[in-house]
């Protein structure tokens, strides 16, 4: 009996609560939403009502969780509007497609908006996203996704792109769901990150930029156990949404009232949220509370220090001492961004600045982003915007670094501008691994390439005299800017040759890459290129035979060391008088090593299809074919001996009774034993037979048709060093470039130059 009456009383009761409040599926123009009912999405997560916060006689239409006990409201559509007497009032769509909440027939507190040539209606998604769609169920027309207050759910977006933006911004109490005080949105001035601002806009707390894992400084690891991260970052702006790990799981973001961004999840008795984390979460996020380049550190009882306590100081030592950290610290060794000797510090373990002073290139390399830092004295800071495998992208400060946190997790490199001293052992070490000039500064040392300091051109460009501030002679070649060469592949190759260190290789002191302009940077070489002394009269006699000799073997060295001694093999593919320079006591070194190997366009160590080198020197079966190796460099090598003892260009060569090139007649007057009259006359005299007939025999060796024949550069180096005997040179290859021309080219593209030895850089063999 019991029992019954229970029954009864409960089936009346669940009845009275129908009659309160029911279910509609949508709203539409004859399907009105009332007091008494409510929207409730297909699987009963969520549910769109009037509702009163709290003790508050203020009605509203929300929407919040069905399952939860304690109504925990995540969007409301006048909450600036709220109705004072609710028995009268609304929601539904007029006009075919305007969702509106009216009270009186003809009062409206809020609208979407929307039009529609169809009608449409209003439902609530499971995600929490109420939806009006028109006729065609697909075609949403508006979302309250688009329009957030308080709460960010999954599946919302949040950020800025284009003009399009997503913030979330609080309530002005518990008890009003009006728009109140505080704002979490995306700054887009610079890097974008998000911002939480107080009302009158100042910043309060930032998320560190995203870094392609996690927002810097933050402690929520891109693994965590609750739910993912989907941020993009790019020219559009930054939009973030966020997935659950496991979708029956109930969590949201919300910025509540107090200005706490935080993170809840519904506990085990699934009777509320729970807030698991909260943003800011200890002083330390304070924005900007330890100034410039302080650093704020939660475990320290000094909350505040410098970013580097050896490097900076604080600006106020009195105040900082007291707690009043806002003045922040400065440089002890202020830059000296003129000099072009600045360099940077990595540090590791910190929440990146803010970022609404800078700038950033997703595709950019670090090195390239270094590169354009250094060149620029704004500018302060450089990183990756993307930490994931090697790192990639660009990203720069412009201003003194602000609101620095120091984390425990290690965190992202970011490297800080500071002058030279500073740099300690490895920092200096790292400059002079890549050593940047500034483009003004090899500007201002070259009189802005005035033509009177051009020294000549050079195989990829014309070449200029300079004076750097501290009196030091350069030699700065400015590349050809059709040069398809990548910053980042040339940046790469200059600190290869920067390794290469021989004492009969032109030393590479750096270089300076800006926009298109790649300069590099050699040591000046006052007795400028042995062509200037061998192939002039007066000249020639300055350089007798035992300076010759020093010179045949300095560059036998000097090849063997970029053949076979160097860390990488290096074909130099353009060795001719030239291209070998001398020192104040004539010691010869070779220039322009290296960056031939990199201009070549698609090659292989075999072949290539752009011919680079110089008529004269070129050995047949590369100049006809595009075949390379180190042998190449070995006849170019023959032909030079040969022009260093006769004083004649093997290119030009004239002789009255053959038409022979300098090789030919070399083999020619060799062959019936005539060698010594090779000899140029202008050092005969100083000339030792024995040590000149063994030159002529290296060269003609040297010289051979057959690669396989020519020796290698070490065989070279010890056939001139010692007395033996050596192997008996076959007929060398000689052609005349005539010859070679006229059959064996489609299309030759000739330098203007007068010069003779102008290198071609782009010769298309058949
Ligand atoms: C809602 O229900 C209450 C109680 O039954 C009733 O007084 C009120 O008139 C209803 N409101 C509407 C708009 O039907
Ligand atoms: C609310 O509106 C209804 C209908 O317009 C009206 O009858 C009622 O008196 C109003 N109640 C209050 C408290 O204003
Ligand atoms: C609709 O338009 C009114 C008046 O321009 C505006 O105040 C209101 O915010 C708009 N509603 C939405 C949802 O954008
Ligand atoms: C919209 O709905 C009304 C009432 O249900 C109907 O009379 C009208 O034809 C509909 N219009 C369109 C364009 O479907
Ligand atoms: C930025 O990213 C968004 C989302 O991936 C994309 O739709 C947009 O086209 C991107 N914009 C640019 C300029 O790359
Ligand atoms: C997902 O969450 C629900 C509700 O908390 C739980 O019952 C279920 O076991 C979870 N699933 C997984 C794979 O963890
Ligand atoms: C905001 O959140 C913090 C931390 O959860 C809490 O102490 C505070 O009372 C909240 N403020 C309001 C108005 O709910
Ligand atoms: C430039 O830097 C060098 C290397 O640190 C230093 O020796 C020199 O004094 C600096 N020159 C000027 C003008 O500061
Ligand atoms: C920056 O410093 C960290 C830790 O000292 C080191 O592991 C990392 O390789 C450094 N990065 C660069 C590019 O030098
Ligand atoms: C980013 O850098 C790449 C590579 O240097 C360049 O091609 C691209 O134009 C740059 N993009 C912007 C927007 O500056
Ligand atoms: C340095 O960068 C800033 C910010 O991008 C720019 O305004 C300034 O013109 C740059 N200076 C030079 C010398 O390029
Ligand atoms: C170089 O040649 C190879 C093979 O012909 C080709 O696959 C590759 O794409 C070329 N690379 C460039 C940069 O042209």
């Amino acid at each position: 009996m019991e029992e019954a009456t229970i029954l009864v009383l409960l089936l009346f009761s669940l009845h009275i609560q129908q009659l309160f409040t029911a279910e509609i599926g949508i709203i539409s123009e004859s399907s009105f939403l009332t007091e008494n009912d409510t929207l409730v999405s297909p699987a009963r997560t969520f549910e769109l009502g009037f509702f009163k916060p709290g003790s508050s006689e203020n009605r509203y239409v929300g929407i919040w969780y069905k399952k939860i006990p304690v109504k925990t409201v995540v969007w409301v559509a006048n909450r600036d509007y709220p109705l004072t007497n609710v028995s009268s009032s609304m929601m539904r769509i007029v006009s075919m497609g305007n969702l509106v909440l009216m009270y009186d027939t003809d009062n409206v507190v809020w609208s979407s908006n929307t039009t529609s040539s169809r009608n449409a209606t209003a439902q609530l998604l499971d995600t929490g996203n109420l939806v009006i769609t028109d006729g065609n169920h697909m075609n949403i027309i508006w979302q309250s996704f688009d329009y957030p207050t308080d709460t960010f759910l999954p599946g919302m977006k949040l950020g800025k792109e284009g003009s399009a933006e997503w913030h979330l911004s609080s309530w002005k109490s518990s008890e009003d769901p009006a728009t109140g005080e505080f704002t979490w949105s995306a700054d887009t001035r610079g890097y974008p990150q998000f911002l939480l601002r107080d009302g009158l806009g100042a910043v309060k707390f930032r998320h560190g930029p995203w870094n392609g894992q996690r927002f810097s400084g933050s402690s929520w690891s891109p693994d965590n156990p609750i739910f993912t991260l989907n941020v993009v970052v790019n020219e559009s702006g930054l939009v973030c949404t966020y997935d659950l790990v496991n979708s029956s799981v109930i969590a949201k973001l919300t910025l509540n009232s107090s200005g706490l961004y935080e993170f809840s999840v519904l506990l085990e008795d699934e009777k509320r949220l729970e807030v698991i984390v909260e943003l800011p979460k200890d002083v330390c996020d304070t924005y900007k509370i330890c100034g410039t380049y302080g650093s704020c550190n939660t475990a320290d009882a000094q909350r505040c220090s410098c970013l580097d306590e050896v490097k900076f100081e604080p600006k106020n030592k009195r105040g900082w001492e007291t707690g009043n950290w806002a003045g922040g610290c400065v440089r002890r060794i202020p830059l000296d961004c003129k000099n072009g000797t600045d360099g940077f510090i990595n540090y590791t373990n910190v929440k990146l600045p803010d970022t609404r002073e800078s700038w950033f290139n997703n595709t950019m390399s670090l090195t390239e982003c270094k590169a354009i830092c250094l060149q620029n004295c704004s500018c302060m800071a450089y990183a990756n915007t993307d930490i994931r495998g090697d790192g990639s992208g660009c990203l720069l400060w412009f201003n003194e670094l602000l609101d620095i946190k120091a984390s425990s997790n290690r965190d992202q490199d970011i490297f800080v501008r500071m002058a030279y001293s500073e740099l300690g052992e490895s920092g200096r070490q790292a400059m002079d691994d890549l050593p940047l000039f500034s483009f003004a500064r090899v500007a201002e040392a070259t009189a802005t390439f005035s033509s009177n300091n051009k020294l000549g051109e050079g195989g990829f460009g014309p070449v200029y005299k300079g004076m750097l501030e501290d009196g030091k002679e350069i030699a700065v070649k400015r590349l050809s800017k059709t040069s398809s060469q990548g910053i980042d592949e040339f940046m790469n190759e200059v600190v290869c040759i920067s390794k290469l260190q021989h004492r009969n290789l032109v030393k590479l002191l750096g270089c300076s890459i800006e926009g298109d302009e790649k300069l590099l940077i050699y040591e000046y070489m006052p007795n400028r290129s042995l062509d200037e002394f061998l192939f002039d009269k007066t000249r020639s006699t300055l350089v007798d035979w035992s300076m010759r000799l020093n010179i045949i073997n300095g560059i036998a060295r000097g090849l063997l060391y970029l053949h076979q001694d160097s860390r990488l093999r290096i074909i130099h593919r353009d060795l001719k008088a030239s291209n070998i320079l001398l020192d104040l006591e004539m010691n010869p070194k070779i220039s322009d090593f290296g960056i031939a190997r990199s201009f070549g366009g698609n090659e292989t160590q075999a072949s290539t299809e752009r011919v680079v080198g110089t008529y004269g020197y070129m050995s047949p079966e590369y100049a006809l074919d595009g075949l390379f190796s180190i042998k190449s460099d070995v006849f170019s090598y023959g032909v030079l001996v040969l022009e260093i003892v006769t004083g004649k260009r093997n290119r030009g060569f004239v002789h009255s009774e053959h038409n022979d090139n300098l090789i030919g007649h070399a083999w020619r007057m060799h062959s019936e034993g005539k060698a010594m009259e090779l000899v140029d006359s202008s050092f005969a005299e100083s000339s030792n037979p024995s040590e000149v007939l063994r030159s002529i025999e290296v060269g003609l060796l040297c010289v051979q048709q057959c690669p396989e024949d020519r020796p290698n550069m070490s065989s070279v180096v010890l056939m001139l060093g010692n007395e033996g005997a050596l192997p008996k040179p076959k007929q060398p290859a000689f052609f005349t470039e005539k010859n070679l021309l006229r059959t064996d080219f489609s299309s030759v593209s000739y330098p203007t130059s007068s010069s003779n030895d102008l290198t071609v850089t782009e010769i298309v063999a058949r």
